[in-house]
C-alpha cells in the first residue's frame, strides 16, 4: 500500500501508534492509543458496494462467515477511516470478558494471518474503562445494544462470580418502542399503522434516541398501578422518506420502562446491580456500592441514571432486599468521556503504557502456536505465565 506507508512517513497520520478497537454488536469504536477520542464510531456493518446489501456482525455466525465478515470490516476501518495500513502494527481489542471464545479465535487469525500485525492485546472492557477513572474498585455495568453485563472489579481483580448479563439494552427497548407504536397508531386506524408497521431499525433507533427519555420512578409506579398521570407532549417525526407521524408522549415516556419493570424472574437492570452485591462478600459490599460505574451508549438516555439511583433507594427497602443487604448509599462516577466510548478510552490510556508490550500476543507466538490465551482455560491462567 504505497500511498499509505507515504501518508505515515509524511508524519501526518499517527506512526506506528497502536490501534485501538471497541467491536460492539450495534457500534464500533476505532482510534489510536493515548488518543482522547475514538477517530470513528461507526456501524459495525460492512456495505457491499454493488450490491448496496448490508452485513452486520454476527458472533453466532459460521467461523467461515465471521472470518470473511471481521476481513472486510477491519480493511474498512483501517483503509477508509484511520488511514493506516495494519500490517506490523500493534492492535488493543477492547472486548467484555464474557466474549465468546470462537469470536477472539476468530479476529485473532484475521489480525495474525490475513493482515500480519504485529501484536495483538486483548483488553478487558469493564476492567480498562476503569483507568479512565483511575480506580481499582468498582461496580461496572455496561448497558449496550445487546445486553446488560455488569461486572464487579474489587482491587483491580473481576469478582467473576458475581457477573450479571442480561438482554435489557438498546435492542429490547428499540423491540419495545415498536410494539407501543404499533398498538398505539393501531388504535386510531389511519394511515400511521402503516408507516409504523415496518418502520426499518435506524429509524426506530433514531426515535428512540431523539423523542424518548427514561421517566421518574414515581410516575413509572403510577402507570404500573393503573393512574396513567398526564402525558408528556406528543412529538411529530418526519425524517428521510419516512411520512410524517406524531409520536404519542406516552409512548416517549414508555419505551424504556422494559429496563426497569422486573420480568417474570423478578429481573431488571437495578435488581442487576443489587443482585450482584449480594453475591459479592460483605466487606466489598460499600466500596461497590459507592463506586458504580455505567457506561455503554445506552445509559446516555436521558434520565437514565437518576432513575437507576431512585429505583435501587427503592429496592433497598422492599422485603426482597432489606434483609440482605445493609448497603443503604448509592454512588455513580461521571466518567470523563461519553459513556458509549468510556470503554474504547481505558483501552486507549491502557494502549499508551509500557504493559502493552508485556501483555501483548505477538505476531511470532501466535503463528508458533496457532492459539490465544483465555482466562477461562487454567493452562493460561498459572502462576508462571508460559506463553506471555
Ligand atoms: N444519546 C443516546 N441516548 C440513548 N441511546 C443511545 C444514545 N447514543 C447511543 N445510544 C444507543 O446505545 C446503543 C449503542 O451503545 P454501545 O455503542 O455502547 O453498544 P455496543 O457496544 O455496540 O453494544 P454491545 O456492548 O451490547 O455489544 C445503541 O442501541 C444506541 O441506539
Ligand atoms: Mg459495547
Amino acid at each position: 500500500m504505497p500511498l499509505y506507508d507515504k501518508y505515515d512517513s509524511l508524519g501526518l497520520s499517527s506512526d506506528k501508534q497502536p490501534i485501538v478497537i471497541d467491536i460492539g454488536t450495534a457500534y464500533t469504536k476505532v482510534g489510536f492509543s493515548a488518543e482522547t477520542s475514538p477517530r470513528a464510531i461507526l456501524p459495525t456493518q460492512v456495505v457491499d458496494p454493488e450490491t448496496k446489501q448490508c452485513r452486520r456482525l454476527d458472533a453466532s455466525a459460521r467461523p467461515s462467515d465471521l472470518y470473511e465478515f471481521l476481513v472486510d470490516f477491519v480493511h474498512h476501518l483501517c483503509f477508509k477511516h484511520l488511514l493506516v495500513s495494519p500490517k506490523d502494527r500493534k492492535f488493543i481489542v477492547v472486548e467484555s470478558l464474557l466474549c465468546p471464545t470462537s469470536f477472539r479465535e476468530t479476529l485473532a487469525k484475521v489480525l495474525f494471518r490475513h493482515f500480519e500485525v504485529f501484536s495483538v492485546m486483548f483488553a478487558p472492557s469493564h476492567l480498562v474503562s476503569l483507568c479512565c477513572l483511575g480506580l481499582d474498585t468498582a461496580l461496572v455495568l455496561d448497558v449496550g445494544h445487546k445486553e446488560s453485563v455488569l461486572i464487579p472489579v474489587y482491587q483491580g481483580y473481576p469478582v467473576l462470580h458475581a457477573w450479571q448479563a442480561e438482554p435489557l439494552a438498546g435492542h429490547a427497548v428499540q423491540s419495545s418502542l415498536s410494539s407501543l407504536l404499533k398498538a398505539a397508531l393501531g388504535n386510531g386506524g389511519d394511515a400511521s399503522l402503516a408507516v409504523v408497521e415496518d418502520l426499518p431499525r435506524e429509524v426506530v433507533e433514531d426515535i428512540k434516541v431523539r423523542a424518548c427519555f427514561v421517566t421518574r420512578l414515581d410516575r413509572a409506579q403510577q402507570m404500573e398501578e393503573g393512574r396513567d398521570p398526564a402525558p408528556p407532549p406528543d412529538a411529530s417525526y418526519r425524517e428521510g422518506s419516512v411520512p410524517g407521524f406524531v409520536i404519542p408522549g406516552s409512548v416517549r415516556e414508555r419505551a424504556y420502562e422494559v429496563l426497569f419493570q422486573q420480568d417474570n424472574d423478578e429481573v431488571a437492570v437495578p435488581t442487576m446491580v443489587l443482585d450482584a452485591i449480594v453475591k459479592c462478600p460483605i466487606d466489598m459490599r460499600r466500596p461497590l456500592a459507592e463506586n458504580i460505574l455505567v457506561i455503554g451508549g445506552t445509559s446516555m438516555a436521558l434520565g437514565f441514571k437518576a432513575r437507576l439511583q431512585s429505583e435501587l433507594k427503592h429496592l433497598v427497602q422492599t422485603s426482597k432486599y432489606a434483609s440482605k443487604l445493609a448497603v443503604r448509599t448509592f454512588k455513580f462516577h461521571t466518567p470523563p468521556a461519553k459513556e458509549n466510548y468510556v470503554a474504547w478510552l481505558g483501552g486507549a490510556l491502557f494502549g499508551g503504557t509500557d504493559i502493552l508490550n508485556l501483555r501483548s500476543l505477538t505476531k511470532e507466538v501466535y503463528l508458533k502456536k496457532s492459539e490465544v490465551p483465555d482466562w477461562t482455560s487454567l493452562e493460561y491462567n498459572c502462576r508462571d505465565e508460559k506463553t506471555m
